[in-house]
């Protein structure tokens, strides 16, 4: 497995950006958090930043839709250029139709589960999506600690991807550090969101690197 690993640029100088995403040039993605004051309570941006971030970035974009009504919005992240599109299932009217949309206009379509939400759900609709994110703490906020209690769920859904023959990627976000990683890693996730633990480093292109080796040698272990 090469983990892909996707820094938060919620951890991010919001007034330096285009310096913010030049020192992250060596991940994979740029992850990137629209949240509305609605369906979390914090506020980031929307899509005119996007836009922007999105023609700055040195990287394909990551984007984590925690708002309201997505079946509105999301397809709008897709046309802008984000190379992938990630919706809550707790929000999404019609979660199948929505990512067959994002899919159609050329991004990768997510979903996303709060630490709260059953993973059963997606069991028989796992091919429509390329990303499925298991969220390791509430979504609202960075800095905060990494929830154990999701990797049961994060491991089941590795499993029915393993028996379905399913290439689906499976994400993590919240509290991932180099304390954490391996514990998602080793239950079955190939993706990582990171906020605070890469643009809190004093080396980020080493956070990056370190973070990545670690989920890797503990992928391998699992
Ligand atoms: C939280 C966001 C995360 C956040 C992660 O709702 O979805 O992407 O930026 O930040 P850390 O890595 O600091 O927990
Ligand atoms: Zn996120």
């Amino acid at each position: 497995m090469n983990p892909r690993i996707n820094p938060s640029i919620l951890a991010a100088d919001f007034v330096n950006m285009q310096a913010e995403l030049a020192r992250i040039a060596s991940a994979d993605f740029a992850h990137v958090d629209v949240m509305d004051n609605h369906f979390v309570p914090n506020l980031t941006f929307g899509p005119q930043m996007v836009e922007r971030i999105q023609a700055t970035s040195p990287i394909p974009l990551d984007v984590h839709l925690m708002i309201t009504d997505p079946d509105r919005w999301a397809p709008g992240y897709a046309e802008l250029g984000a190379a992938s599109v990630t919706f809550h299932l707790e929000a999404a009217a019609d979660p199948v139709s929505l990512a067959r949309r994002l899919r159609g206009i050329g991004a990768r379509a997510g979903v996303a589960i709060k630490p709260g939400t059953a993973g059963e759900a997606l069991y028989d609709i796992l091919d429509e999506f390329d990303q499925i994110l298991v969220m390791t703490v509430e979504p609202g906020f960075g800095g905060q600690g990494f929830m154990p209690e999701t990797m049961p769920k994060l491991r089941a859904l590795r499993e029915q991807a393993r028996r379905r023959g399913s290439d689906v990627w499976l994400q993590v976000d919240g509290g991932i550090s180099f304390d954490t990683i391996a514990q998602a890693a080793e239950a079955g996730a190939d993706t990582f969101v990171a906020g605070s633990a890469v643009y809190g480093a004093d080396d980020v292109e080493a956070a990056v690197t370190g973070l990545r080796d670690r989920a890797r040698a503990a992928s391998l272990e699992g």
